[in-house]
């Protein structure tokens, strides 16, 4: 049995990361702010610290002992880092630089943590990792921040890190609730509820949608690597495949069985047109790819949306 601390863990992603972790035998620590996490996501087996990711005593206490953390927190709306640059900043970047530095005063914890599809910006076509980045958001801004502080927490500091650029990750848990949703969690729950879906421009934006399982296994293949040989590396999570918000309106309606009713609005300032990667990189490195099928993963979706019959 390990002891692994997850920031974020209380959150969408994170959340999943710490069942499965439950599920095999290990020890799970998280730290959470709970400002888009819910407390009720916390496994009771699992120990909370409520806690800014900024607070270098709260992640002493939550890497103590720890055999390696899994930094998720963030606020992980680009729309918001727009809007609220400093604050967004000090939590996705300086957060980010905490969590390395208590890593490093705690003897060298393995650190793998999440980046962002949003670090590449506007694309020419499906990115690999040796696309020069240029983030169109401080959001990805602050990602691809966080990416070099990991390098050099590892080649001035000797902590091993390890990056994930998370294309756009759905599943059970994520959270419909504010209008920076992410657009499967919002439609899904429209859908349920017989509400109009909203397109923000043409519809014709694609998107590498990949299931939140396959995330998962995407961390934890990363954290078995700094295991087997430290180094500071980043891999794409993705599917390689796109999907365009037309398309992806249109499924979630055949396989809900309602046609969806859908408005067209103006599109988001700074929306990507393009965002699909390669994963070539994760399945030379890792040996694993995020392979389930976009109905599959939207069926499992949707299931855990249906209203409850009371
Ligand atoms: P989420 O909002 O569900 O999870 C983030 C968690 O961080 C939440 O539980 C939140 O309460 C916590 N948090 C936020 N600010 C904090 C702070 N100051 N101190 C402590 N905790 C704080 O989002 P998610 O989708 O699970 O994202 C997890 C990670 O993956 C984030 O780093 C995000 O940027 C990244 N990511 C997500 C996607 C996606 O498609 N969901 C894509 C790319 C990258
Ligand atoms: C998402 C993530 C971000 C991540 C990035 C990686 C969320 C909330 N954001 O940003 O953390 O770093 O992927 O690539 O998961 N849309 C609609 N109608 C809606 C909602 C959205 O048309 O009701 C459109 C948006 O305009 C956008 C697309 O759907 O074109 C996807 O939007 P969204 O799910 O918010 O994700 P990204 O902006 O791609």
């Amino acid at each position: 049995m390990a002891v692994y601390a997850i920031t974020g863990g209380a959150g969408f992603i994170g959340s999943h990361l710490a069942d499965d972790l439950l599920a095999d035998g290990h020890h799970v620590r998280v730290l959470d702010d709970l400002s888009t996490g819910r407390r009720s996501q916390v496994d009771s087996r699992s120990d909370l610290i409520v806690a800014d990711v900024c607070d270098t005593a709260a992640l002493a206490r939550l890497l103590d002992g720890a055999d390696a953390v899994f930094h998720l927190a963030a606020i992980a709306s680009v729309i918001r880092s727009n809007e609220d640059w400093i604050g967004t900043n000090r939590v996705n970047l300086g957060g980010t630089v905490a969590v390395l530095e208590v890593a490093r005063r705690a003897g060298g914890i393995p650190v793998v943590y999440a980046s962002s599809a949003a670090i590449y910006g506007n694309q020419p076509g499906p990115a690999d990792e040796a696309l020069t980045p240029a983030p169109r958001s401080a959001y990805g801004a602050d990602k691809f921040g966080s990416e070099m502080h990991a390098g050099i927490a590892f080649s001035v500091h000797a902590v091993p890190t390890f990056g994930v650029r998370f294309f756009n990750v759905y599943g059970p848990r994520q959270d419909p609730r504010s209008p920076y949703s992410g657009v499967i969690s919002i439609f899904a729950e429209r859908i349920a509820h017989q509400e109009r879906l909203v397109i923000h421009g043409d519809g014709r934006q694609l998107r590498d949608f990949v299931y939140v399982d396959d995330a998962v296994r995407h961390l934890r293949a990363g954290l078995r690597l700094l295991q087997d040989a430290p180094r500071a590396a980043v891999v794409n999570v993705c599917t390689g495949s796109g999907t365009s918000i037309l398309e992806l309106a249109r499924t979630i309606g055949q396989i809900s069985g309602k046609r969806p009713d859908i408005e067209f609005a103006p599109a988001r300032e700074g929306d990507i047109r393009l965002s699909i990667g390669d994963p070539a990189r994760a399945r030379a490195l890792l040996g694993i790819s995020a392979n389930t099928s976009l109905q599959d993963g939207l069926a499992a979706t949707l299931a855990s949306k249906l209203p409850i019959a009371v």
